[in-house]
């Protein structure tokens, strides 16, 4: 596995890839790196000839400092997890790569972009698209991967790659859980082991509200869900919200022709986790 640091020495290597017509494609991650980046790794080794993952804890869509300082970073075993993985290239910037002056841009996802991480994570998504958007530039791939878990993220980035007319192709991944269904997460590494005992509720209860669909209730499955979760004096819900698989937008009804995917966020003490599944596809 190579390994770069700048911009310019990434590219360089990148270029003579091109030349030889392969298929280039990228993982953009913030690192401490489990199953679920490596699903990402494994779908691209085998569309792409070349596999790029990105390790870079992006300070811009980090809304609390806490949370940016907290942030876990292995950056060691990350590098030999990406080796052992057969990932080809690991891109390690510094902050002064990526931000060598300030990013004053500001983008706007309308609706997308307010609801949901956006209502609770001001500047949140902005931070991503900055970030996002100079990896791209940066690596130039063919195709991106980005898992559903952070199911807001993957609609947004779409949004941008589509407005900025990016000629990328995204690639979705589905989420990779434990055994007992928590979402893989970076952040789990912070829970305590009481934490991480209550956590799997977040999905459990999800997995109840599949079953509740066809009776078309949505203020009873809301109920059911902020009962639920608060129940347990470790765990407080912050959002759970029934959206339009493709638009995002709030919707009202159950019905099979509206494709529609229920998104959570809840704290588990001070951890924040967020978590998705999708009601009728
Ligand atoms: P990070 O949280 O490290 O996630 C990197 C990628 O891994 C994202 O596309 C995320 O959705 C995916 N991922 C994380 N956990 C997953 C799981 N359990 N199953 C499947 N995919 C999973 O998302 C970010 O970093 C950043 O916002 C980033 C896009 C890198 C910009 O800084």
């Amino acid at each position: 596995m190579k390994k770069y640091t700048t911009i310019k020495s990434l590219q360089s290597a990148l270029t003579e890839y091109r030349s030889k017509n392969y298929q280039i494609g990228f993982v953009p991650t913030m690192g401490a790196l489990h199953k679920g980046h490596l699903s990402l790794l494994k779908k691209c080794l085998t569309e792409d000839d070349i596999s790029v993952v990105s390790i870079y804890v992006n300070p811009s869509q980090f809304n609390d400092k806490k949370d940016f300082r907290n942030y876990p970073r292995n950056f060691q075993s990350d590098l030999d997890l990406l080796e052992k993985n057969g990932c080809h290239i690991a891109f390690l910037p510094s902050d002064n790569e990526m931000y060598p002056s300030a990013d004053t841009r500001a983008f706007d996802f309308g609706m997308m972009g307010t609801i949901m991480e956006g209502k609770y994570r001001p500047g949140h998504f902005n931070g991503v698209a900055q970030i996002v958007t100079k990896l791209f530039d940066a690596v130039n791939p063919h195709r991106a991967y980005f898992g559903r878990k952070d199911y807001q993220q993957l609609a947004i980035i779409r949004k941008l790659i589509h407005d900025l007319n990016y000629s990328i192709e995204i690639a979705e991944c589905p989420i990779v859980r434990e055994s007992d269904g928590l979402a893989m997460s970076s952040r789990n590494a912070l829970l305590t082991s009481n934490q991480r005992r209550v956590a799997p509720l977040i999905y459990e209860t999800l997995y109840k509200v599949r079953d509740m669909i066809y009776r078309n209730d949505i203020p009873t499955i809301n109920s059911f869900v902020q009962a639920t979760i608060n129940a347990s004096s470790l765990l407080k819900l912050e959002y759970f919200q029934i959206v339009d698989t493709f638009t995002l937008s709030q919707i009202t009804e159950l019905t099979p022709e509206i494709p529609s995917t229920a998104c959570i966020a809840v704290f588990v003490d001070s951890i924040r986790l967020i978590d998705n599944i999708q009601l009728i596809s």
